[in-house]
C-alpha cells in the first residue's frame, strides 16, 4: 500500500550522501579493513564503506577485527556490514548484534566466487537458489531496522534467475543492490556486462550501485549515465587509485579534478606501510601484506611491468621501498602524473578476491 506523503523509498540510501551521487568503496577481503579505511579517508572517502565480510555460522562470533572498522570507523561515513551465509537463524542473530553498533545497515553477500565459499551454497552459491534467497531476506527485513541491502553477481552460471532475483528484492523492501555484473562462474575472466544494471534500475523500487571494472571517475560518470544507476561501487581501481573519490566527488561539483603525481603515489604506499604494520609482524609478512595491494598499484606504475616483477621478489621492507624509489620517485618521475588507467598489458595477481579456509 502506497502511504501519502511517506518518503519515497528510494531516498533513505541516497539520503545519507552528501554529494550528488554517491560513490561506494567496494568490500574487498584483507584489504577493506580499518587500516586501508584510516588510509582511504586521508585521500578522500567514497560516500559508503562495506566492512570485509563477517562470515555466518551456527555460534559464529563478530570479527573483532572487522569490527574495529565499524566501532573505530575513521572517516565519519556510513558504513554496512556485510554478512556471509545461508542459516537464517544465524543470520537474523548476528544482523541483531551489528545493530548494536554504529552501522548504516546490514549487506548481504551473493557474489563471492570462491569456490570454497560458493561449494557450501553461500556467497555467489546463493545465486543458485532463488527460493532460498527470499526466505533468508524475508527473515533478515523483519529483523533489520536500519538498512537491509545486497551486493550480487548477476547469476551463478548464467543469469537465468536475475529477473526472479530482482522481483524478491522488491518483495522483501531491499534499500540498495550493489551489482557486480558478472557470473559468479565467470570469476573475473568475463567482461562485465552493465546492461544489467540498466535493467535492474527499470525494475527496482531501490537505487542501484553499478560495481565491476570501474576504472577511473570518467569511466564511473560516463557509465553512471549510460546505465540510470544511482552511483557506483569501486574495488580494486581505489587501492590502485586511492583519491578516486575525490576526483569523482571534484567532478560531480565541477571543480577542478586533483592530479595525482608519482610522488602522491609514493606517500600513499609508505602510508599504506605504517598502517598496515603491526609490532608483532615480522618482515616477510609485513612485505607480503602489502604486495597484496602494490598488485594493484603496480598497473599503474610501470607499462612494461617491471615495477610489478621487481616487487613481487622482494623480501624486505627495505628491499621494497629501494624498487618503490626506483619507479615512482628517481630521476624526475616524482612529478609526473599518474597514469589514472591502468595499463592494458598487465594483470595484478592474484586480481580476485582470495579465501582462506
Ligand atoms: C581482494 C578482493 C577481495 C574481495 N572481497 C569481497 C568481499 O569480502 N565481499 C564482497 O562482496 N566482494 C568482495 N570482492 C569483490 C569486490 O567487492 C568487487 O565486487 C569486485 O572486485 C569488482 O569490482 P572492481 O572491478 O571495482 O574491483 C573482493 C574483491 C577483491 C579483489
Amino acid at each position: 500500500m502506497t502511504v501519502a506523503n511517506a518518503e519515497p523509498k528510494t531516498s533513505s540510501v541516497l539520503s545519507l550522501c552528501t554529494n550528488p551521487w554517491p560513490s561506494a568503496l567496494a568490500p574487498m577481503q584483507d584489504v577493506t579493513g580499518l587500516p586501508f579505511m584510516r588510509v582511504i579517508a586521508e585521500c578522500g572517502s567514497p560516500d559508503f564503506y562495506f566492512t570485509e565480510f563477517f562470515r555466518v555460522y551456527p555460534n559464529s562470533k563478530l570479527d573483532p577485527e572487522i569490527l574495529s572498522s565499524i566501532t573505530r570507523n575513521p572517516s565519519g561515513k556510513p558504513i554496512f556490514a556485510q554478512l556471509i551465509g545461508e542459516s537464517i537463524p544465524n543470520l537474523d542473530r548476528i544482523a541483531r548484534e551489528l545493530q548494536q553498533f554504529s552501522i548504516a545497515g546490514v549487506d548481504l553477500n551473493m557474489g563471492c566466487p570462491a569456490p570454497r565459499v560458493y561449494k557450501k551454497n553461500v556467497g555467489g552459491g546463493l545465486l543458485k537458489d532463488s527460493r532460498k534467497i527470499e526466505l533468508i531476506l524475508k527473515s533478515l527485513r523483519r529483523e533489520v531496522k536500519s538498512l537491509l541491502t545486497v551486493k550480487m553477481r548477476i547469476g551463478f552460471e548464467d543469469d537465468r534467475n536475475f529477473e526472479d532475483i530482482l522481483s524478491i528484492l522488491n518483495d522483501c523492501e531491499v534499500d540498495l543492490l550493489s551489482l557486480h555484473t558478472r557470473t559468479v562462474l565467470g570469476g573475473y575472466r568475463t567482461d562485465p556486462d552493465h546492461e544489467y544494471v540498466a535493467r535492474a534500475v527499470e525494475r527496482l523500487d531501490c537505487p542501484v550501485l553499478l560495481n565491476g571494472n570501474v576504472t577511473s571517475a570518467k569511466v564511473a560518470y560516463s557509465l553512471k549515465c549510460q546505465t540510470g544507476a544511482a552511483g557506483v561501487m569501486i574495488g580494486r581501481s581505489a587501492i590502485r587509485n586511492p583519491w578516486i573519490f575525490r576526483q569523482i566527488r571534484e567532478m560531480q561539483l565541477g571543480m577542478p579534478v586533483f592530479e595525482p603525481r608519482m610522488n602522491d603515489l609514493y606517500k600513499y604506499v609508505q602510508n599504506l606501510f605504517v598502517a598496515l604494520e603491526k609490532p608483532e609482524m615480522d618482515d616477510r609478512r609485513i612485505v607480503g601484506r602489502i604486495k597484496k595491494f602494490l598488485n594493484f598499484v603496480g598497473l599503474s606504475v610501470c607499462p612494461e611491468g617491471k615495477f610489478l616483477h621487481q616487487m613481487r621478489r622482494s623480501t624486505t621492507p627495505a628491499e621494497l621501498f629501494r624498487i618503490c624509489e626506483k619507479f615512482m620517485i628517481s630521476e624526475g618521475l616524482a612529478f609526473q602524473k599518474l597514469n589514472l588507467e591502468p595499463f592494458d598489458s598487465l594483470l595484478a595477481r592474484p586480481s580476485q578476491e582470495s579465501v582462506e579456509s
